[in-house]
């Protein structure tokens, strides 16, 4: 075979008149008669190669060729004549005169047409995805991903931090969601569990004296997915000793902005904000608020809990819920239909419904303003509402009220909601970091932890823990990003008494802890230091920084939302000799598909 001697897209003026050697696929052919134009792609880009019918045999050779054929042509770099120029083209300015052409492998007619692949659906797309790769708009992604993942690896290796590597077939390593099994052999009845994270390891090399670990790893949770959440995805997972958690933040903080500087040429604040978990869902509904968007909540409990409307009334009065508003600049021009639109959101997160007040003059007072609820509000309570919400002239006001959870998360999501409908957006790029994280959550069954078991309460008291759980904060942070939690981590509990007790708040007591994390549990035992570390979602990170709309189109071989790969059509059945090995029946009719 010929040998390459460059990248079709990295074919300039600077190269007139040498001869060159590029090898890639046909991307397009014209015909004109008397001179044929190919246009061959490689990942670098494409170029035009001219064939004229004096090259007899060269000429009646790029007759034969279609559409992703595979060549290799050598050739002289010439200037387009004027006129001929194609200023969009990266190569536009040349093309190349072929002197040999060899065909190296011959292609069926594709699936989909790579120029008109959105007529293609995605699951035809995945199924051929070493096709799709072949666009540009999907290579240079990856290609984009790579240049992240090495400028993390200099950024890490240059603070001292070493890359590890740890099992990928483990033990449950609780994150919050169902683990994927891997059922041994050797031992019928037992599994292993794909990591959710790295998380124990990582502190097991801390106490092993490693001092700085990272590893950009692949992570396994058997959890719904979204645009944002794949079955198996990869962190920048990171792990020190002998550091406080602000440590931790400057260091992942200047990673993202000199990342942002170098690939992307975008500045990001400095210092990035930071919000108490309480303020960001007090202000924004929401523990990963998209700061982009100006607008705020506001709370108006003591106003409206004495108005005579009885619903005001009972939240207003009840320290489990809360009555907020939601002022809309410019927002009383909405239509009726809009408005009902956002009040189905409301409902949707399970309000009952949610209250409007069109501000149309000021200062006429009661006079001035639109809602069914001016009949419960007396003209002063009214004006500190409106005042309390910054409202103006042709602005819209939503109240709800309700538990605190559901009016954080209806608002919330209606602040996300009027953002993106209405391009509230004041800049391209919010950072943020979370802090100050309760420890735990309540739910029907109990409580849970609310980052995982492992992260040090801000008490080193553990019977403080047990006796008030609810009041427990966790000296847990997270990154945000645009309203994407891009990352999260915390400082580890390196005190055996209180690690028991976290376990114990989620109702595992002493044995069940032994059995499920000894190998934990005998570590805090011989000189656990004080220790903490975070992990960035990798997927999450490209996809913000290259503008994609879900983590699939920055890795390579996606799954779908259901968690299937159309491409290799797992997860499959198997046949009945590897479950009779692995001593293994199944219950479930293999052809029923839930
Ligand atoms: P956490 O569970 O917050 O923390 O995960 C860290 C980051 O990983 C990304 N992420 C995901 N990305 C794609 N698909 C998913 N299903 C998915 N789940 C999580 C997110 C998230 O912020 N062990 C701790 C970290 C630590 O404490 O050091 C952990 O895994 O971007």
């Amino acid at each position: 075979m010929t040998t390459r001697t460059h990248y079709a897209g990295y074919i300039n003026k600077n190269l007139l008149n040498t001869t060159v050697t590029v090898c890639g696929w046909v991307n397009r052919i014209r015909n004109h008669g008397k001179i044929i134009f190919i246009n061959l792609r490689d990942r670098s880009g494409t170029v035009q190669i001219v064939i004229n019918e004096e090259q007899q045999k060269l000429f009646a050779l790029a007759g034969t060729i279609h559409n992703e054929y595979v060549l290799a042509v050598a050739g002289q770099v010439q200037e387009r004549p004027e006129g001929l120029i194609n200023a969009e083209m990266a190569t536009g300015e040349i093309e190349i005169t072929a002197q040999t052409m060899e065909i190296l492998a011959k292609s069926d007619p594709l699936p989909f047409n790579l120029d008109e692949y959105h007529e293609a659906n995605d699951e035809l797309r995945l199924k051929y995805r070493y096709l799709d790769l072949r666009r540009k708009e999907v290579s240079e992604k990856l290609l984009f991903r790579s240049r992240v993942v090495k400028k993390v690896r200099d950024y890490l290796d240059n603070l001292g931090f070493i890359e590890v590597e740890t099992p990928l077939l483990t033990k449950t390593t609780p994150e919050g969601a169902r683990d994927f099994l891997v059922p041994s052999r050797n031992f019928p009845n037992h599994f292993y569990a794909l990591p959710q994270s790295p998380q124990i390891f990582k502190q097991l090399l801390m106490v092993g004296g490693l001092d700085r670990y990272y590893q950009i790893v692949r992570c396994f949770r058997d959890e719904d997915l979204r645009a944002d959440r794949q079955p198996e995805f990869t962190q920048i997972d990171v792990e020190a000793s002998f550091i406080s958690e602000q440590d931790i933040i400057a260091i992942h903080e200047t990673l993202l902005r000199e990342l942002f500087h170098e690939l992307l040429a975008i500045e990001l604040p400095q210092p990035f904000p930071q919000l108490t978990f309480q303020e960001a869902m007090a202000r924004y509904g929401s523990d990963k608020p998209d700061l982009r968007i100006p607008l705020e909540l506001k709370d108006v409990g003591d106003l409206l809990r004495c108005c005579g409307f009885s619903l005001f009334e009972t939240s207003g009065n009840d320290s489990q819920q809360r009555i907020a508003a939601l002022c809309f600049p410019g927002g009383s021009a909405l239509t009726r239909k809009q408005l009902d639109d956002y009040a189905k959101l409301g409902i949707e997160h399970g309000l009952k419904g949610i209250s409007t007040i069109k501000v149309n003059n000021r200062s006429q007072g009661k006079d001035g303003l639109q809602s069914s609820l001016l009949k419960f509000l007396s003209a002063d309570i009214l004006e500190a509402l409106l005042a309390r919400v910054n409202a103006h002239d042709g602005d819209l006001i939503f109240i709800a009220a309700d538990n605190v959870a559901m009016v954080n998360q209806a608002l919330g999501a209606l602040r996300l909601k009027l953002g993106q409908d209405h391009n509230l957006y004041s800049s391209n790029w919010q950072p943020l970091w979370v802090t100050n994280f309760p420890m735990f959550n309540k739910t029907k069954d109990g409580f849970t932890f609310m980052h995982h078991p492992f992260t040090s309460p801000t008490t080193i008291d553990p019977r403080e823990v047990i006796s008030n759980p609810m009041n427990i904060m966790a000296r847990a942070y997270d990154i945000v990003l645009n309203g994407i939690e891009l990352g999260g981590g915390s400082m580890r509990i390196s005190n055996y008494a209180m690690q028991l007790a976290v376990f114990q708040v989620m109702g595992i007591d002493e044995t069940m802890a032994q059995q499920q994390f000894s190998h934990l549990l005998a570590a805090l035992r011989y000189g656990y230091p004080p220790e903490g570390g975070i992990a960035l979602g990798l997927d999450r990170l490209v996809m913000l920084m290259t503008g994609a709309k879900s983590i699939r189109e920055v890795i390579a071989f996606p799954k779908t939302q259901t968690g299937i790969c159309p491409l290799t059509q797992a997860p499959s059945t198997v046949i009945a000799t590897q479950l009779s090995e692995l001593q293994i029946q199944s219950t479930a009719n293999a052809f029923e598909v839930k």
